[in-house]
């Protein structure tokens, strides 16, 4: 049973293979968080909290003279709100008196089968291998008819456990929510370290790991995207805890806007963790009877490490998140025109650059910006997607059938959430762009923001989408999004909906992409914003696979990979091979590692094939025919993380099929000296009573000797000279 009731329906375990999580509604109706962790067999934990006389520490009205009962240091699911207890709420209501307070109590609760869904939010969903329990639990407003329904839901297998809440107005007047965060959960005991991944443009996730003391440790996005520069995903975990060992908590939000997510130990050194959307820039009214669903965060337990937390999400996102026909079908090696010739292409340029990667395998062209309106730089034609048929050299079908005649696929760009001022739809509606009256927006990549809110603004991006791909063989869309949010006012919306803006414009891109995939099922999406700007949980219910980054250098994707491993499966990484000296940072870095790299995710290129050496030409044939042998396991297999960026003079990493049979391994060196020192590497995740043989030097052992023993490669390799070693199991 994933959900245990016990206790006259007070007391909630929710079970998954290793893992227990229990609340208690206690007998003055809160809704206690006792306990996350190893799997339990369901008894009541309650006895785990001592309550003591803290001391300013007020006491609810519930409580008569009890100065023990205080909701400033009892571990709640949904802390209460202005009311006693001083730590961060999750839920802040504006009622209509003015008055900001809410103390939520135990209603009722309900189990249903089948997981739940969110409407305009992906979520995770069933499948025909494993379908979820949803537990939920309904709590009351002490003083007004607002309710709170608490939505957990249960894959016990994957052992993930999703929490989402919705409030609901069931009073007869409006209310405002300030604040309405996804989770907030109080961990009674422990010091935990925070594992999240910072960085910017170009150079995203990298990983920051910080002790949660007092002053705790705060993420968010306040960019109107999920952003580069904080992802929405945090791991809690303990001080000693690494790949192999140690307990960790997984909190990933599938959402793609403004966010926050923090822990921070309060006075007792109970741990809360929090979130969701985030409060600033939000705020939304609910007429009676309206209710307001958050986005879901996905939540997951390990008691043996970093490697089995991020396996549990790299499954759960690939068989319950991602959709559609590319989920499990190999995706096509591609091949994208924008480091090749950025804006300055014709049709014979892409033709030849279409016939090269056609000779060699290469399975799909994608053509990049500046193939519509006018688009022969950054600073115009956003808005108008109408095809540059003089650029083209004609329309873009016949085009697309001659890449189609040469046996390939073709994909195509797209922006449609922007709007250039130098655009024919800015001319006519300049009221769709997000800008403050009396105020002179600012622009991000000289370019303007569309009101995704606004219904007209995504029926017209609908229209002229559906037209171009009526007109023209695409199987793939790149859909970009490459500037930060701010002027967040929409004239549609209105002065009084400001706080909305926000949300509203990520559920109309939700809603428009929802349109655009049931219009066109079959096409391949992958998302991007500046790459990696818009890499989260909720994209990849659209798009299987996101343009990880814009850094298309192997050493740096080293790192960005690394970080983006943790929550996100390989299969999600756009990756590909781009010239050198890299256009981003200017290194060279041998063409086998540059494809050795890009192989731990969905591989393409991204370079003029007519610029490359016949060697070079051959190493392409080669790589293309070692991702398709490799496919199911970097796809689909297990992936581990041997080492750690900046430590040590090289990276490893390993995939390991479901039935480890199979296994790759690639190493490359990041650093050289003279006289070298050989390198070992650990062996991860093979089965120790079988036999396997290393390919790289034929040694035949069992798995419990190579994952005791490790391996040393039979050569030195130069710097940035990569390695790749396939185990296979002796029959
Ligand atoms: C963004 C993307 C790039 C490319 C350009 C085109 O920066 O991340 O891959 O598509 O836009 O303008």
């Amino acid at each position: 049973m994933a959900v245990q009731i016990s206790e006259n329906g007070r007391l909630f375990t929710l079970h998954t293979r290793n893992s227990s999580y229990q609340m208690y509604a206690d007998p003055f109706g809160t809704l206690l968080h006792l306990y996350y962790g190893k799997r339990t067999d369901g008894e009541n934990l309650s006895d785990l909290i001592l309550r003591t006389d803290m001391g300013f520490a007020g006491n609810p009205p519930q409580a008569g003279s009890d100065r023990t009962y205080s909701l400033d240091y009892l571990p709640q699911e949904l802390p209460s709100s202005g009311v006693g207890d001083y730590r961060d709420d999750c839920v802040r209501i504006r009622h209509s008196d003015g008055s900001c307070a809410a103390q939520f109590l135990f209603d009722s609760f309900q189990v249903t089968e089948g997981s739940y869904s969110i409407p305009g939010m992906p979520a995770l969903y069933d499948t025909a291998k494993e379908a979820g329990q949803t537990l939920t639990i309904t709590l009351r407003e002490a003083c007004s008819d607002v309710r709170v329904q608490l939505l957990y839901g249960v894959f016990e297998q994957s052992d993930i456990i999703t929490r989402a809440l919705k409030v609901v107005n069931a009073g007869k007047t409006p209310i405002v929510l300030e604040k309405a965060l996804s989770m907030s959960m109080d961990i009674l005991f422990g010091d935990y370290d925070m594992i999240f991944f910072a960085g910017r443009h170009a150079m995203e996730r990298t990983l920051c790991r910080l002790p949660v003391k007092r002053a705790g440790v705060h993420i968010g996005s306040v960019r109107g995207t999920s952003s580069h520069h904080y992802n929405p995903s945090l791991v809690l975990c303990s001080p000693q805890a690494d790949e192999d060992a140690g307990d960790c908590y997984g909190f990933c939000l599938a959402y793609s806007g403004d966010f926050t997510a923090s822990a921070q130990q309060d006075q007792r050194g109970t741990t809360r963790v929090q979130a969701g959307i985030h409060p600033d820039r939000f705020s939304f009214r609910l007429e009676p009877g309206e209710s307001f669903p958050t986005p879901q965060a996905i939540l997951s337990y390990s008691s043996c490490g970093l490697s089995a937390l991020s396996q549990n999400y790299h499954r759960i996102l690939r068989e319950h998140m991602c959709r559609g026909p590319w989920k499990h079908e190999r995706r096509p090696v591609l091949i994208n025109n924008w480091e090749a010739t950025y804006f300055d292409f014709d049709k014979d340029k892409l033709l030849s650059i279409a016939s090269q990667a056609a000779k060699l395998g290469i399975e799909m062209l994608v053509l990049d910006d500046g193939w519509f309106g006018k688009r022969n730089d950054d600073n115009s034609g956003l808005g108008d997607w109408f095809v540059n048929t003089e650029k083209l050299g004609g329309a873009l079908g016949a085009l697309s059938e001659e890449i189609h005649c040469m046996g390939m696929k073709f994909g195509l760009w797209f922006e449609p959430e922007m709007i250039s001022e130098d655009s024919d739809l800015y001319r006519a509606h300049p009221d769709w762009a997000l800008t403050i009256p009396g105020r002179e927006p600012n622009r991000g990549r000289n370019q303007l923001v569309l009101d995704m809110a606004n219904p007209e603004v995504r029926s017209y991006l609908l229209e002229r989408m559906t037209d171009i791909l009526s007109h023209a063989q695409i199987d793939y869309v790149k859909w970009d999004m490459n500037r930060s949010i701010c002027d967040a006012y929409s004239s549609y919306l209105g002065p009084e909906r400001t706080g909305e803006v926000c949300h509203r414009y990520v559920l109309g891109v939700y809603d428009l992409m929802e349109c655009f995939l049931s219009r066109f099922p079959g096409v391949l999406l992958e998302g991007c914003s500046g790459g990696g700007g818009r890499f989260d949980a909720a994209m990849l219910y659209y798009s299987p696979q996101i343009w990880c980054s814009d850094n298309t250098d192997a050493v740096n994707r080293l790192s960005i990979q690394y970080g983006t491993s943790f929550f996100y499966p390989v299969s999600a990484v756009g990756a590909h091979v781009s010239a050198c000296p890299n256009h981003q940072t200017g290194r060279s870095v041998p063409f086998r590692t540059r494809g050795d790299v890009a192989m731990a995710g969905s591989f393409g290129y991204e370079l003029d094939l007519n610029q490359v050496s016949e060697e070079e030409k051959e190493q392409v044939k080669e790589q293309i025919e070692a991702f398709r042998h490799f496919y199911s396991l970097t796809h689909e297999g297990d992936y581990y993380r041997l080492t750690e960026p900046g430590k040590g003079d090289f990276m490893a990493w390993e995939f390991v099929d479901e039935n480890r049979e199979h296994a790759m391994l690639t190493i490359v060196q990041t650093e050289s000296f003279g006289n070298p020192i050989p390198i070992h590497t650990d062996v991860k995740g093979l089965d120790p009573a079988k036999k396997y043989r290393c390919l790289m030097n034929g040694a035949v052992r069992s798995g419990a000797s190579w994952m005791g023993a490790g391996l040393t490669p039979n050569r030195i390799l130069k710097q940035y000279e990569s390695l790749v070693i396939e185990f296979a199991r002796e029959p």
